[in-house]
């Protein structure tokens, strides 16, 4: 059974380590995370954009595919559905569709409609048992080489969205998506730190998991982060391992080109990426 994210990140913060959000594509993404979370013993929380939701032919057939598996892969560990930078309508339809988690992501709004938003949103959550994640200071990116660091949160805003009762809150530190460039300046720990020291006990969030140097990503969990996010990371080792079975023509013998086999390579590639970071993470054998 789905669960809220509420639990496993508390216990994350407590504990001093992070709970992994790994973004879902289809059923390949999906049915690996699951399997290494279960192997790892860890929680896990299954990351859904809205254009991977609309990709996957709607929240309800993600929501079916991933309780089907849990119950058909026989998954004992906390496992949470989360939307992924909800917008306020797709948060409403995950709620409704039955999700555990959302995240409503009211960052390029003025901070008086973000909060008011926000506080909508957070009963509607509650008064279900969902958790959700709010957004404090926009977590940009593309791979245009340009941007140096991405935008830092006002940790005052920050202590107010967390006043309104959500249960984890992701602010930017300097992160962005996607590829870091080679001129990225990295994470403002001055800014977590200040943060942190507003929000108290409530779990930070770290988006923009791929390519953040372990270094960097242990320094987060002790300055509060308990949830990482990593999407692009599992995309580029399907890619590559894809990209290799092919170029060994591997497609054009006997039944290679069988998608149970031509996706196979790519399939593992994420659950040794998936692993690598729930031991990065610290999350293994915390379920
Ligand atoms: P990356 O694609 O950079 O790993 O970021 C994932 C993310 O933050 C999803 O919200």
């Amino acid at each position: 059974m789905l669960v809220s994210a509420k639990e496993m990140l508390d216990k994350a913060k407590a504990g001093h380590y992070a709970v992994g959000q790994f973004n879902i594509n289809n059923l390949e993404w999906t049915k690996s995370i699951l399997l290494t979370a279960q192997a790892c013993n860890s929680p896990v929380i299954l990351g859904v954009s809205e254009g991977a939701g609309k990709y996957m032919a709607g929240y309800k057939t993600v929501v079916g595919m991933v309780n089907g598996m849990l119950q058909e892969l026989k998954i004992t560990v906390p496992v949470a559905l989360h939307l992924d930078h909800g917008s306020y309508e797709g948060c409403l339809a995950c709620i409704e569709a039955g999700f555990s988690s959302v995240m409503f992501d009211g960052s390029h709004y003025p901070i008086e409609e973000n909060i008011a938003k926000t506080k909508e949103l957070v009963a509607l959550c509650h008064e279900k048992g969902i958790s959700i994640e709010a957004e404090v200071g926009a977590i940009g990116g593309e791979e245009d080489g340009v941007i140096g660091r991405g935008e830092c949160a006002d940790p005052k805003e920050c202590k107010m969205i967390a006043d309104l009762g959500v249960d984890f809150l992701a602010a930017g530190i300097g992160n962005i998506h996607g590829k870091y460039p080679a001129n990225w300046e990295g994470l403002s720990f001055e800014t977590l730190d200040a943060i942190q020291q507003l929000t108290g006990d409530l779990p930070l969030v770290l988006h923009g998991g791929t390519g953040i140097p372990t270094d960097m990503i242990q320094k987060s969990i002790s300055l509060g982060v308990s949830k990482i996010n990593v999407n692009t990371e599992c995309q580029l080792s399907f890619a590559a391992a894809t990209r290799e079975y092919i170029e060994a023509g591997k497609d054009q013998q006997g039944k290679g080109y069988d998608p149970r086999k031509l996706l196979a390579p790519g399939a593992e590639a994420i659950k040794a990426t998936v692993k690598e970071k729930m031991e990065i993470f610290g999350s293994v054998d915390k379920a």
